[in-house]
């Protein structure tokens, strides 16, 4: 048997490891040849797509610190945990590096925070904790 791509910009085969190249579709080609005993198989063909990897995009603590500073409904980080998040008021820094803590905090409605529900990303909370990771940046 014998396997091969048509489509060797996405995926290559060598004996029978299959090597994925780039994002799209992959299409094999799969032959049996024929001997004294039998005839060949017919020809099977399989496609299947090739999905480029998600843009992983790393935590901004600039970004964070403007976040931090940005009011929602009226309210932002900072009017509630002053603008100097490394003072500590109301534990904010138990959020440094730790989005699943800010989010927590907003879903339980701690302190007034369930004003915030719905208003920040998974982005948006990633970077606020890396700030709070930086609180003097
Ligand atoms: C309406 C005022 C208010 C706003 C707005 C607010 N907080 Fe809070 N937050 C509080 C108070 C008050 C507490 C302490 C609550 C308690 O201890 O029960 C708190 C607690 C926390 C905690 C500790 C949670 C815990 O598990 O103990 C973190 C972290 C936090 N806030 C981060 C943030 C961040 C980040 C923002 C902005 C995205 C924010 N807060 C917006 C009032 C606020």
């Amino acid at each position: 048997m014998t396997l091969a791509s048509t489509t060797p910009t996405v995926c290559t085969v060598s004996g029978t490891t299959l090597t994925l190249v780039a994002a799209g579709t992959c299409t094999l080609t799969a032959d049996q040849a024929g001997n004294t005993g039998y005839a060949a198989a017919p020809q099977v063909v399989r496609s299947f797509t090739v999905a480029a990897a998600p843009v992983v995009v790393a935590p901004s603590a600039t970004n964070g610190k403007v976040l931090y500073n940005t009011a929602f409904n009226g309210s932002s980080c900072a009017s509630c945990h002053s603008t100097m998040p490394s003072l500590n008021l109301s534990k904010v820094l138990k959020g440094a590096n730790s989005p699943s803590t800010i989010l927590n905090a907003i879903n339980q409605n701690k302190g007034g925070m369930g004003v915030l529900a719905g208003k920040l990303t998974t982005q948006n909370l990633d970077d606020i904790a890396a700030y709070l990771a930086q609180p003097t940046l």
